[in-house]
């Protein structure tokens, strides 16, 4: 019980009621700040949100956020004492960031725990994508397989793949499509040291060079709709788009247009617009496979997760520094 936190006297007095906890927690996370913190928790409903803030906002003075959840520029209106916001998942698109960077407000994220998980299943999406995996499981299900064999699939080695963001997640990917002897191409803000991968100065011109696009990019203003029409014209009919990173990466007009024409042959997406509600023409189409943002959803990777933000939550309310500062 409470072991991981173990916090010191000062820290209790300091922050007892003064947490607030965003989303559904991982359970370790939950068990921890309720033993120790006793943490207030954010509506579920946004009707209640308002009223919540006005009446606890000001006691607030670190927020923990999981699942899409963040801290918002109405939340950040209202909680003046705010000092930190500790992030669970890499990504931290959910927040203001903006607006927390102006208050110097110090935001955690949980990198590199997750990179490999995440990657395989990139790999997994992009397999059951070209070898029709979970189709065909439905076909031997259903009974179909009485009727006749199941459809060719399509060859998932010796590919040309591009990597739409060659981050730390990205560079686990190029690793796992390297054992599928693929050419490697990637895109990137800048070019990496990586011999033996190709460097495309846009989106556009790595779409043209490949067939396979990865998305591992981070999501948030900077990236949103960067997979568009013109990227997935240059990807061309034999493309398969593979989204690991945030829904709105993608323009999802126009990736559902492409999937209608087969103006590219297919998509795998773990991640979607607004979570969990899924674009139902992506349902319809039977050149999807469609995940449930499980990306990192391990036993264990979630439990070095949920270790690595409460080590910051630790960290903030013994010494006020962040383990894993974004
Ligand atoms: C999780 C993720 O789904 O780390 C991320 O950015 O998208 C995933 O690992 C998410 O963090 C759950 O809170």
């Amino acid at each position: 019980m409470s072991e991981l936190l173990n916090l010191p006297a000062s820290a209790l007095d300091a922050y007892r009621g003064a947490v607030l906890s965003i989303g559904r927690q991982h359970p370790l996370v939950e068990e921890e700040l309720e033993g120790q913190l006793q943490p207030l928790h954010y509506p579920a409903s946004r009707h209640d949100r308002a009223e919540f803030l006005v009446e606890h906002g000001e006691t607030i003075k670190i927020a923990v956020a999981t699942a899409g959840s963040g801290v918002d520029a109405m939340m950040l209106d209202r909680l003046p004492h705010l000092e930190a916001v500790m992030n669970f998942g890499v990504g931290y698109d959910a927040h203001d960031v903006e607006g927390l960077r102006e208050r110097n407000i110090p935001l955690s994220n949980t990198p590199d725990v997750l990179n490999e998980c995440v990657a395989d299943t990139a790999l997994g999406l992009y397999l059951d994508t070209m070898r029709r995996f979970s189709a065909a499981d439905r076909f031997v299900r259903s009974g179909k397989w009485q009727e006749g064999p199941f459809p060719f699939s399509t060859r998932a080695h010796h590919r040309r793949v591009g990597i739409l963001g060659l981050g730390r997640i990205g560079f686990d990917i190029a690793r796992r499509f390297e054992a599928l002897s693929s050419e490697i191409h990637y895109w990137s803000r800048r070019a990496k040291d990586t011999p033996g991968y190709t460097y495309h100065s846009t989106p556009r011109e790595l779409a043209e060079a490949v067939d396979i696009l990865v998305v591992a990019i981070v999501g948030g203003p900077d990236t949103a709709g960067l997979v568009g029409a013109e990227v997935l014209q240059a990807l061309g009919d034999n493309g398969v788009v593979i989204n690991i990173a945030r829904g709105s990466v993608i323009d999802d007009e126009a990736l559902i247009v492409a999937l209608q024409n087969r103006t590219i042959t297919a998509a795998g997406l773990d991640v979607f617009v607004d979570e969990p509600n899924v674009d139902d023409r992506y349902l319809e189409l039977n050149n999807t496979v469609l995940y449930p943002h499980v990306g990192s959803a391990t036993h264990e990777t979630r439990e070095d997760m949920a270790r690595l933000t409460l080590e910051n939550v630790r960290s903030w309310v013994t010494s006020r520094t962040l383990v894993t500062p974004v």
